[in-house]
């Protein structure tokens, strides 16, 4: 399972995390959450396994009640990807943030930060804007579900470009800023 097909789980209304690479559909137990479900539907789509681990400690209990909402694994993706499967599939919103590839296909339209700087990127290396505007933790959580392979070679071609890039997404986030909020 991968985390586009949990976005669109979770625009239908589900309420899905991912605890420790393992999938919980909590749509049917939230209204039974002892911890109520307002956190369940704050971390929906996220994974929550620093929340549910250290913020709070769930006990023993709480521990045998979530293995019957497990629907599935997710996988850490380490499969290795060229830059040509990254420019050939022009249907796809991918970008690089560190020889990381992300799909942000589905997630396009609900970045906090906006669609344009996203398309912005669209298929390119990302790594110097992503780091330079700043994500909070929970934002680099939740992108760690979006990952789908590593580039094959450490030395990115996309890097080329990568000080100019930043440049214009740096003015299109002040720009967005600016406008939107
Ligand atoms: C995966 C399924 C989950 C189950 C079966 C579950 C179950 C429980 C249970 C039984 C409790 C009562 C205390 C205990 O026995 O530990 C509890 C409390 C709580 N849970 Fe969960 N939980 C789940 C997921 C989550 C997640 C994902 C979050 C946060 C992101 C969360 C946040 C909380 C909070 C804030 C409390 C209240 C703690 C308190 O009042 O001290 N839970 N949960
Ligand atoms: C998988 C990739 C990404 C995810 C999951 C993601 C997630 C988020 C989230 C959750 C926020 C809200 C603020 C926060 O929690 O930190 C945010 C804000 C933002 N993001 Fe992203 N983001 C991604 C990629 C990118 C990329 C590639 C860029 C630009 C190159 C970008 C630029 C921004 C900007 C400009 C903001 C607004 C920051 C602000 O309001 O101060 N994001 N993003």
């Amino acid at each position: 399972m991968d985390q586009n097909y949990i976005d669109k789980q979770a625009k239908q209304g589900k309420v899905i995390v991912v605890i420790k690479k393992l999938v919980y559909d909590l749509t049917e137990f939230k209204t039974r959450h002892p911890g109520g479900f307002k956190i369940l539907e704050k971390y929906n789509g996220y994974d929550a396994t620093r929340q549910f681990e250290v913020l709070v400690r769930h006990s023993q209990k709480a521990q045998e009640m979530m293995k019957e909402f497990v629907i599935d694994s997710f996988q850490d993706r380490k499969q290795k990807v060229t830059w040509e499967f990254i420019r050939s599939n022009e249907e796809k919103l991918y970008v690089v943030i560190e020889n990381n590839l992300y799909d942000c296909t589905e997630f396009v339209d609900n970045h906090p930060g906006g669609k344009e700087i996203l398309e912005l990127y669209k298929n390119q290396n990302a790594t110097e804007a992503f780091k330079q505007l700043g994500h909070s933790k929970e934002a680099r959580e939740k992108m760690n579900l979006y990952k789908i392979g590593e580039l094959e070679h450490k030395k990115a071609e996309g890097n080329s470009q990568k000080w100019l890039l930043f440049l214009i997404g740096v003015v299109v986030a002040y720009i967005y800023k600016s406008f939107f909020h």
